[in-house]
C-alpha cells in the first residue's frame, strides 16, 4: 500500500489530504494508496524525510511551508523547475533515493485560461511563491515584471531571474497580474498594501490571487467587476496537486473531482 502525505508546519489547515484522496478515489486507487498529513517542525524535517525515504512505505510527499527549500536540499536528483526555483513541493522516494520536483510553477500555468506566451505579466511579491511564478511564467514565454514592498528583496529576485523590478506599475499594461503576497489572507485591504486600486483592472486581463479564503477576496472581486478573468489560489492548489499525483502514480487525475473536494 503506497502512502503519500503533505508535510508542513502547521499542516492541519491543508486541503491536500481531502483533495488528493478524492483524486485517488476517482482513479480507482483509493483502496491501494493513502494520502495523509504530517506535521513536522523544521528541526525534525531532515530526519523525517531520511526515514521516509529509507523505510520504503511512502511513495512520496508534498512539501509545504516552511520546508520547500530544505526539501530541495535533501534531494539526490532535482527537476529543472525545482533547481531553478530553489524549492521543491514534491518529493518521490525510489529505491532509497529522494527525487525533487516543483509543480507550483506548472500548476500556476495550468490554472490560467491561456498560455501567456509573449504577454506581459506582473508578479506581486518576492518570496518563495513569487520565485515559482516568475520562473514558470518566463518558462512559457511571458515577459515578467516584479513589484515588491521591500525594494531590496525585489531587486535581488529580479536580478536573479533577469526580469525588471517596477516601483509603480501601470496595471492596465499587463495581460496577467499574479498576487503571490499574503495580503488579503488576514482580511487586510489589498488596495492599501499593493500598488493597485479597485479601478486599476481592465477587461480581458487575467488576475490570479494565490491567497485563498472562503469568500472571494477584494482583489479578485474588483478584477471580476472590471471584466477581467479571475483565478484563485484553490485552482492553483488543484493543478499543482494533480501534477504531483501524476508524478507518483503515472496517472492523470480528474481535475473536476479535485475541484469539488477543495471547494466543499
Ligand atoms: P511565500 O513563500 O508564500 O512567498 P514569503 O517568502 O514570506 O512567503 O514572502 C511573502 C511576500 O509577501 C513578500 O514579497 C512580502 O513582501 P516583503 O518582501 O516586503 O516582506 C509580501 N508581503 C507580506 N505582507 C505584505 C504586506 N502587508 N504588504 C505587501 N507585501 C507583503
Amino acid at each position: 500500500m503506497p502512502r503519500l502525505a503533505v508535510i508542513g508546519h502547521p499542516v492541519a489547515h491543508s486541503r491536500s489530504p481531502e483533495m488528493q484522496t478524492a483524486a485517488l478515489s476517482g482513479l480507482g486507487l483509493a483502496g491501494e494508496w493513502t494520502y495523509g498529513a504530517l506535521d513536522v517542525a523544521a528541526e525534525d524535517f531532515e530526519a523525517t524525510i531520511a526515514e521516509l525515504a529509507a523505510a520504503g512505505e511512502y511513495a512520496g510527499v508534498n512539501i509545504t511551508v516552511p520546508h520547500k527549500e530544505a526539501a530541495l536540499a535533501m534531494a539526490d536528483e532535482a527537476s529543472e523547475a525545482a533547481s531553478a526555483i530553489g524549492a521543491a513541493n514534491t518529493l518521490s522516494f525510489r529505491d532509497g533515493q529522494i527525487l525533487a520536483a516543483n509543480t507550483d510553477a506548472g500548476g500556476l500555468i495550468r490554472s490560467l485560461p491561456h498560455l501567456p506566451d509573449g504577454e506581459r505579466a506582473l508578479v506581486l511579491g518576492a518570496g518563495g511563491a513569487a520565485r515559482a511564478a516568475i520562473w514558470g511564467l518566463a518558462d512559457v514565454g511571458a515577459v515578467v515584471d516584479v513589484w515588491n514592498r521591500t525594494q531590496a528583496k525585489g531587486q535581488q529576485l529580479a536580478a536573479h531571474f533577469e526580469v525588471d523590478l517596477v516601483g509603480d506599475p501601470n496595471v492596465a499594461d499587463y495581460a496577467l497580474i499574479v498576487n503571490t503576497t499574503a495580503v488579503g489572507l488576514g482580511g487586510e485591504d489589498p488596495f492599501e498594501h499593493l500598488p493597485l486600486g479597485p479601478d486599476s483592472f481592465v477587461p480581458g486581463q487575467v488576475v490570479l490571487d494565490m491567497v485563498y479564503t472562503e469568500e472571494p477576496g477584494a482583489l479578485l472581486a474588483a478584477a471580476a467587476a472590471a471584466g477581467a478573468t479571475t483565478v484563485d489560489g484553490l485552482e492553483m492548489l488543484v493543478q499543482q496537486g494533480a501534477l504531483s499525483l501524476r508524478i507518483w502514480t503515472g496517472e492523470e487525475p480528474s481535475i473536476e473531482a479535485m475541484r469539488t473536494a477543495v471547494r466543499r
